[in-house]
């Protein structure tokens, strides 16, 4: 009943963790066994220490990251961090982040790997460049990162974009004529936070990426845009956590979803989820999850 394809590939159902937002830890409050995809935290080809703490900030309308992408390389990923992900009947979805063109393309080769299902590319990481700059803010630029990396792969790869662009359906547009097998929106909102007595950003690096619920409507948006935009599917993600926000982003257009924050709060939550989404088809004579996505009601 819950079983979705995304493109070629096929999960039995449509719940997935969020990159960034899920540790192989989470197999102490989950059956791996049970979600859609286990999706890694992105891995940077080059190494690199991360941004300077505190790197986390809460605030009453969400939670504010600016970790910058910690990595001790791709050889390293390939011998620690991906093995253990490996050992369930789950596909895994690597997410990959670059700074530039090139390193996106090489690392994406180099990842190619027989356990890996999923190449995610990160192109919208908010915290890698002065003022929150990504390849996924402009068409252009990503139309350059997504033909370079399908230029290095020939596995299945979606394109994750961000609500800091200003006509997120131009940039699913360019993703896709650039070969993207599919559409993560999207990533977290560009946000900032200051304590008033000592006048310091809570942030150290100044600015960071906003996530759960504050951004749920706008990223339920972009995914209506995007499924408006493009014909490859598209994977939702901002704010979930719930059933029945898993259902709405279906509606809007998702093909299945992914749950970040929300993790954070209950490392259990997915399966609730997943729970949630037999009940709601029970309940609703939903024979097929998958029929739900893109039937919104328009009139
Ligand atoms: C980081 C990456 C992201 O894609 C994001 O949305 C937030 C934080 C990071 O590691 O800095």
């Amino acid at each position: 009943k819950l079983n979705v394809k995304v493109g070629d590939l096929k999960l039995r159902n449509p719940v997935m963790p969020a990159s960034g937002c899920f540790a192989i830890e989470y197999s102490e409050a989950l059956d791996f066994n049970n979600l859609g995809a286990l999706v890694i935290k992105s891995v940077s080809p080059k190494s690199r220490a991360g941004n300077p703490t505190p790197r986390v900030a809460e605030t009453p309308s969400g939670m504010l990251n600016s970790i910058g992408i910690p990595s001790k390389g791709l050889d390293y990923y390939r011998r620690e961090v991906l093995p253990p992900y490996t050992r369930y009947d789950t596909p895994v979805v690597v997410s990959i982040s670059a700074d530039t063109v090139d390193e996106f393309a090489q690392a994406v080769a180099e990842m190619s790997l027989p356990e890996v299902a999923v190449i995610e590319a990160n192109i919208s990481c908010p915290n890698l460049e002065a003022d929150g700059m990504a390849f996924a803010m402009d068409p252009d630029t990503t139309y350059k990162a997504v033909s370079a990396i399908r230029r290095h792969t020939s596995h299945p790869f979606w394109a994750k974009l961000t609500p800091n662009a200003s006509h997120v359906a131009v940039v699913a547009k360019a993703a896709e004529e650039a070969g993207a097998d599919g559409i993560v929106m999207g990533n977290t909102m560009l946000g900032m936070s200051i304590d008033v007595r000592t006048r310091k950003p809570k942030l150290g690096n100044v600015m960071g990426g906003l996530s759960g619920p504050a951004i749920k409507p706008v990223a339920l948006r972009m995914v209506h845009q995007c499924y408006r935009s493009v014909h490859i599917p598209i994977i939702g993600c901002g704010g979930i956590r719930c059933a029945e926000d898993a259902v709405e982003f279906m509606l809007a257009g998702a093909t299945a979803v992914q749950v970040g924050t929300a993790s954070f709060i209950d490392p259990g939550v997915m399966q609730k989820i997943i729970d949630g989404l037999h009940a709601y088809c029970d309940e609703m004579g939903v024979e097929r999850i998958s029929e739900l996505t893109g039937q919104v009601k328009l009139d």
